[in-house]
C-alpha cells in the first residue's frame, strides 16, 4: 500500500521565488527564513517521498473570479508553470500521478465530495515555491505530483472543517492505494496576511500561534473559527490556512512535530514553516531501527 509519510506546511510567497533566483538566502533577511527548510530537507533526504500532494490555492493562473471550482484536483500527466504576474523564472514542468489522481478523485466522490477534475492544469506560486524550499537542487528524478486547488480567493469559500474533512478523505484514499508510493503532504500559504484594502499588511501572531500550536495534534481547534471569522483573524488572504488546514487532514489523526519556524515579516507576511511526521511513518521508522538492532 501506498504510504503517507509526512507533510510540510509552509509560506508560498512570490517573493521567496527572487530571492532563490538572486541567491540571497544568506542575506540578514532572508536567512532566518530559509533557515527553516533545513531540516525538512535532511527529513526528505532520508525519506525520500516519490509522490508529493499539494494542497494550495490558484492565483488567477488557471481559475478566475468568473469560473472558481470551490476544490480543484490536477489528473494531468505532467503540470506546467506559467506566470501569474509575478515575473518569476519558469520552473520546471513536474510530472504527474494521474493514476494516483483518479483513485483520490473516484473516493471523494463516493464520500460525497464534489471536486472539479483537471486533466490539464497549470501550477503557480503556491506549488513551485514551496517546491523550489523543499528542494532547492530540483525536484527528485521519478518525484510526481499531485495538485488540489481550494478556492480561498472568491467567496462563499469552504469552511475549514470542511476543508478539514477533504484532506481526512484524501489521506484515506491514498493509504488504500495499493502502490509503493511514499507520499509527502504539502500545504501552502498563509500565515497570517492582507495584500489589500484598509487592513493591508494586517498580521496577527497571536492567531499564527494558535494555528502552529494545534495543528500537529489538535486540528480539529481550527475549525472552531468560521471562514469569516478567519479573515477577520489572519487576513484575506491569510485564509489560506485553509490549505494547511486540509493537508493536516491527510495526515492521519496523529502526526508528529518534527520542526517549525515561525517568522515576522517576509514580504507581506507572517512567514512559517511546519514538518509533521504521520504516525505509519514513526512506526515504521521504529521498526526499521529495531529490525537493524537486531542484526547488529
Ligand atoms: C504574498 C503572499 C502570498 O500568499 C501571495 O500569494 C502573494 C504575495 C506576499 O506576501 O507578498
Ligand atoms: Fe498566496
Amino acid at each position: 500500500m501506498a504510504e503517507v509519510v509526512g507533510g510540510l506546511f509552509t509560506s508560498h510567497v512570490p517573493a521567496i521565488g527572487g530571492a532563490i533566483a538572486r541567491g540571497a538566502q544568506n542575506d540578514p533577511y532572508w536567512k532566518p527564513f530559509f533557515d527553516g527548510y533545513a531540516p525538512v530537507r535532511e527529513w526528505l533526504a532520508e525519506v525520500k517521498p516519490t509522490v508529493a500532494v499539494v494542497f494550495y490555492n490558484d492565483h488567477g493562473l488557471n481559475f478566475f473570479l468568473d469560473c472558481m471550482p470551490t476544490f480543484a484536483i490536477g489528473a494531468a500527466p505532467s503540470y506546467a508553470n506559467d506566470d501569474e504576474g509575478w515575473g518569476l523564472q519558469r520552473f520546471p514542468t513536474q510530472a504527474g500521478a494521474p493514476e494516483l489522481s483518479w483513485a483520490v478523485i473516484e473516493q471523494l466522490v463516493e464520500s460525497g465530495f464534489d471536486p472539479a477534475t483537471c486533466q490539464s492544469l497549470k501550477i503557480d506560486h503556491a506549488v513551485t515555491i514551496p517546491l523550489a524550499l523543499a528542494w532547492p537542487e530540483g525536484t527528485p528524478a521519478g518525484l510526481r505530483i499531485v495538485p488540489i486547488a481550494i478556492n480561498t480567493v472568491q467567496h462563499p469559500l469552504p469552511s475549514a472543517a470542511r476543508c478539514l474533512a477533504l484532506g481526512r478523505a484524501v489521506g484515506e484514499a491514498l493509504a488504500s492505494f495499493a502502490g509503493d508510493e511514499r507520499i509527502v503532504v504539502m500545504g501552502t500559504g498563509g500565515l497570517s496576511h492582507q495584500l489589500d484594502g484598509e487592513r493591508a499588511g494586517f498580521i496577527n501572531p497571536d492567531y499564527d500561534r494558535f494555528c502552529l500550536d494545534h495543528l500537529p495534534a489538535d486540528p480539529d481547534a481550527l475549525t472552531r473559527h468560521s471562514v469569516h471569522e478567519i479573515v477577520e483573524l489572519a487576513g484575506t488572504q491569510g485564509v489560506e490556512i485553509l490549505n494547511w488546514i486540509a493537508a493536516r487532514g491527510a495526515l492521519g489523526a496523529t502526526a508528529h512535530e518534527l520542526s517549525r519556524t515561525y517568522h515576522v515579516p517576509i514580504s507581506n507576511t507572517a512567514a512559517a514553516v511546519m514538518l509533521l511526521e504521520t504516525e505509519a511513518a514513526r512506526a515504521g521508522g521504529k521498526a526499521e531501527a529495531r529490525s537493524e538492532a537486531a542484526l547488529a
